[in-house]
């Protein structure tokens, strides 16, 4: 669990790779009163993304990562959470895949949203595969990050009904909703229990 003795907020970075709207939800919340944490740092793996757009927008401090070499890339991004004093990482649609090194240096630090009802659906295209399985609900998971593929300790999930009339799109879209409200709440709540 993540340590908050003496401090009121911790210092918190989000990994992303795409458009960033739960990076916009984390950097509401952090905006909020009774918010827990300190957006400090954005790490992108792209360059040309809506989310790194918004976060150079906001002023965030943003770090583009050369992801040619693992170990350089992760190097790269340690040496940045360390500088900013980093407590708390959120995956928010961050497309590669942490080496168990990485982990294990944060483990229990790091949280990650999935667009599965987790166990369920691990990995990627979950609503196809959901839609497919004939499910009567979706929905999302917010969990912490461990060596195994979105496996880790489950903190917060909501659910959404799969019409007849759904297909992976809108799927994706009605959950992409919850998504947006259940990580800040994942998030306080992970940090309320300290
Ligand atoms: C979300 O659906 C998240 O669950 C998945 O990647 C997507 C990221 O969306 N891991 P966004 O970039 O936060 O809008």
């Amino acid at each position: 669990m993540v340590k908050l003795i003496g401090r009121t907020k911790i210092n918190c970075a989000v990994f992303i790779s795409g458009r960033g709207t739960n990076l916009k939800s984390i950097f509401k919340y952090s905006k909020t009163i009774k918010s827990k944490i300190d957006l400090k740092l954005v790490i992108s793996n792209n360059y040309n993304i809506l989310g790194v757009e918004f976060s150079k927008k906001n002023k965030i401090n943003t770090k583009i990562i050369d992801y040619k070499k693992l170990k350089h890339a992760e190097d790269h991004i340690i040496k940045h959470l360390r500088k900013n004093n980093i407590k708390l990482i959120c995956l928010a649609g961050f497309m590669k895949i942490l080496s168990n090194d990485f982990i294990k240096k944060f483990k229990y630090h790091i949280i990650n949203i999935h667009p599965s009802l987790l166990p369920k659906y691990k990995g990627l295209n979950t609503h196809e595969r959901a839609i497919n399985n004939g499910e009567k609900y979706s929905g999302c998971t917010v969990h912490f990050v461990t060596e195994k593929l979105d496996s880790g300790k489950i903190i917060l999930q909501d659910r959404v009904k799969i019409l007849k009339s759904d297909n992976p799109q809108t799927l994706a879209k009605k959950i992409l909703i919850l998504e947006n409200k259940i990580y800040p709440k994942a998030i306080d709540l992970i940090l309320s229990k300290i």
